[in-house]
């Protein structure tokens, strides 16, 4: 078979190279013979010639589909020895981990619920088993019970107690009372049970320290930056002036912080930490009319690691009180046993770094929403990977973005509920900030609310 005329030799012919129109018109008189030739009618020897090429044409289209075919497949099948590489494991690992499904089913441990109604200040309680919320006989109180009470709900001292006539009240209770059980108890959730009436016709009322609440105050729609009053119990704690940490008011002489904020060096230079409260910019701090708190008193949780961030939670005891403004605040703490559910919207506050490599801290304080993450979830191989201890809680997004930095440390994770804010969470630890799949972990302050009572009340001058 000979190739002599067929035109791709003409193709190569360097004197049709050399004429460019007289090339393509011989081609497209080629093309025109094929048509025609294909379609049965004025087959030439010219067009024989150009069934030959046509010929050729498809021999090469045809063998080199075959090579894109074998290409694909080769690529194909090489394609699972590509994921048995660490990176391809460590893909499928991730996206089989992160999908952790939640259990449904939130347990809640607590069997009593107690809450002072907004109306009338009266003490109310629901038992576990019980659907109703019913009012309080006044036989066998006293006031440490009240603290106690007032304890659960998350604020940290009993304020005001008495005894309410119940024909004062009218006729809203029908359902029945609790009655204090007669007898020593040591758990308070057994203290109760379900009378008819009360035998002396009063009831309790009760007022417990007011915290976690904000002024009526102005505010920026969708701003990053807080305004004034808006966390009014943020505090920015200098060490040897400058910012190192922030905190969190809860009564007027205690801030709470991390224990890796004022640990070693710093734990015994009492004199050079400084509490700043009621500012958003750090320059405010250096007016006069703005002169920090000294501090008296720094206690760090001694069950504090510094290499896993377990238990990091202190407290700073003023050697002044706070005085309350609308713009100096104390924050509620959470109720005894509860965990924040998985998605439960919080919010962070801090001077800390804005730019997860950068050392810029911002002057005014910065806020942001960030929902709860499960542990669960927090401790799959994605996350932290069994880092998160029971004492930690995990709050951010998984694909990062949102999240408190370097100089937040020891600020406040607050959620709302029942009205109020509570301090949740203090800034503690994570994998660099906003990282996707490393969220920020907060020291669990709801495990340490015993501690915090205790540590405040051997202190004996608590305010
Ligand atoms: N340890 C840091 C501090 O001292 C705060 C870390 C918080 N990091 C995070 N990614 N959420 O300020």
């Amino acid at each position: 078979m000979s190739l002599d005329g067929d035109p791709l030799s003409v193709m190569d012919n360097p004197a049709a190279d050399r004429h460019p129109f007289h090339s393509e018109t011989t081609s497209v008189a080629a093309a025109q013979g094929v048509w025609g030739c294909l379609r049965g009618t004025h087959c030439t020897g010219h067009a024989h010639r150009l069934v030959r090429l046509l010929a050729a044409v498809c021999a090469v289209g045809l063998l080199g589909g075959l090579a894109v075919g074998v290409w694909f497949l080769v690529k194909l099948l090489l394609r699972p020895s590509y994921s048995q590489s660490p990176a391809g494991l460590g893909d499928t690992k991730e996206t089989s981990f992160c999908n952790v499904t939640e259990d449904n089913f939130i347990s809640d441990p607590r069997k009593v619920f107690y809450r002072i109604s907004p109306e009338n200040s009266l003490l109310e309680i629901q038992l576990g088993n019980l659907p109703t919320w019913l009012p309080v006989c006044y036989e066998r109180w006293n006031s440490s019970l009240g603290t106690m009470v007032c304890r659960q709900l998350g604020s940290l001292r009993l304020t005001e107690h008495k005894g309410v006539n119940l024909t004062d009240i009218g006729p809203i209770y029908n359902d029945g009372f609790i009655q204090i059980t007669s007898g020593h108890k040591s758990n308070l959730e057994n203290m109760w049970q379900v009378r008819g009436n009360c035998i002396t016709g009063k009831v309790i009322a009760l007022q417990c320290f007011e915290c976690g609440t904000r002024a009526k105050l102005p505010r920026i729609i969708g701003g990053v930056e807080a305004t004034l009053g808006r966390w009014p119990w943020q505090v920015s704690l200098y060490y040897s002036n400058r910012h190192t940490c922030g905190g969190s008011i809860i009564t007027s002489q205690w801030v709470v912080t991390a224990a890796h904020c004022v640990h070693n060096y710093r734990l015994p230079q009492i004199s050079s930490w400084v509490v700043y409260a009621g500012i958003v910019t750090r320059s405010s701090a250096k007016m006069a009319q703005h002169i920090g708190y000294a501090v008296e008193k720094i206690i760090y949780n001694k069950n504090y690691n510094h290499r896993s961030h377990d238990n990091d939670i202190a407290l700073m005891k003023l050697r002044t009180p706070l005085n309350f403004s609308d713009t100096i605040r104390p924050v509620c703490l959470p109720q005894y046993n509860y965990d924040a559910p998985d998605g439960t919207q919080c919010w962070i506050s801090g001077w800390g770094y804005t730019q997860p490599d950068g050392v810029h801290s911002p002057d005014t304080l910065k806020e942001a929403p960030v929902p709860v993450i499960s542990t669960k979830k927090c401790n799959s191989s994605c996350m932290y990977n069994g880092e998160i201890t029971p004492r930690m809680l995990c709050a951010g997004y998984t694909e990062g973005k949102v999240d408190a930095c370097q100089g937040d440390s020891g600020g406040p994770l607050v959620c709302q509920d029942d009205n109020v804010w509570r301090l949740v969470g203090v800034i503690s630890w994570g994998t660099g900030c906003a990282e996707p799949n490393h969220p920020g972990v907060y020291t669990k302050v709801a495990q340490f609310l015993g501690w915090i009572y205790d540590m405040i009340e051997v202190d004996r001058t608590f305010v």
